[in-house]
């Protein structure tokens, strides 16, 4: 067994999105345009509706997946599929873009803390241009892992016997919400070929050595093991990883294609109306 090394570290700022949401974005920055089979990651933390309440409205995706979840507050979600629902504290989304999907994402509350993360998990070229789908799992279905000093949420993947109830097909993602005290060290064996990342968004942490301050993204190095201990009382983290794709990746905002061609084609399908196969009535309320 070989303990992972935290081979990059990126501190996080706060960018501004959609109509002028804040959010820490890691994967997608110039320091790291992407992680193979990750092409983004925000983590959205405010109890400030400044920095929450003008949400994400309606916008286009095609090529890939978005992975969204809260852990605090109320977010609609809206698209072009006609799915309409809520996701709140603790509940998560999966969304497959395919060949496009048109959707919003608003706040549903004006005041308190609204909280989670957005990942967007790439598609091989053979599965880009299927059908859209999209999927709603709410708080109560994702198994935790309990034992002394410990918390681990099941998202996706299988901690001890505790199988989280979401599948990627195509790169096996593995998504932990981790909460551990100081007196604990979080220990999971992962496969060595698997792309994996910590992002600390509560307390101080150490990764094989290394301090990790809060709101840092750590890509994890070579290794199958991955051991992380709190240095301030508690520390929670999410542990994600994947199985790299290996394709040429041209992204271009919210489309995420093998080349410019293709990029070229979403542009102009989506400017004609033809990104999605019919247009539910969406954004009507
Ligand atoms: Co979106």
């Amino acid at each position: 067994m070989k303990i992972k090394s935290a081979e990059k570290i990126i501190q996080t700022r706060e960018v501004s999105e959609g109509a002028g949401v804040t959010v820490h974005r890691s994967i997608g920055t110039p320091a790291l345009r992407n992680l193979d089979p990750f092409v983004m990651l925000d983590h959205f933390g405010s109890d400030n509706p400044d920095e929450y309440i003008a949400g994400f409205p309606e916008h286009p995706h095609r090529g890939f997946n978005t992975f969204t979840y809260m852990l605090n507050g109320n977010m609609e979600h809206q698209d072009s599929m006609g799915n309409k629902g809520n996701l709140s504290a603790g509940s998560a989304q999966w969304m497959k873009a395919g060949s496009g999907v048109i959707h919003s994402e608003m706040p549903k509350q004006i005041d308190g803390l609204m909280r989670g993360f957005q990942l967007w998990i790439n598609l091989p070229a053979q599965a880009k241009m299927t059908e859209p789908n999209y999927q709603e799992y709410a708080a109560e279905v994702f198994p935790v892992f309990e034992e002394a000093g410990q918390k681990v949420k099941v998202l996706l993947g299988q901690y001890q016997d505790v199988v989280g109830p979401i599948n990627d097909p195509y790169t096996d993602v593995i998504y932990f919400d981790v909460e551990i005290n100081q007196a604990s060290q979080f220990e999971y064996s992962l496969p060595a070929d698997l792309t994996s990342f910590v992002y600390l968004f509560e307390g101080e942490a150490e990764i094989a050595g290394t301090e990790i301050k809060q709101h840092s993204f750590v890509v994890l190095g070579e290794g199958d093991k991955v051991s992380v201990s709190a240095k301030s009382e508690s520390a929670r983290f999410i542990l994600v990883a994947g199985r790299p794709i290996g394709e040429p990746i041209v992204q271009y905002g919210p489309f995420v294609m093998n080349n410019q061609d293709e990029i070229h084609q979403a542009m102009a399908d989506y400017r004609d109306g033809k990104l999605v196969q019919q247009k539910a009535e969406m954004m009507s309320a």
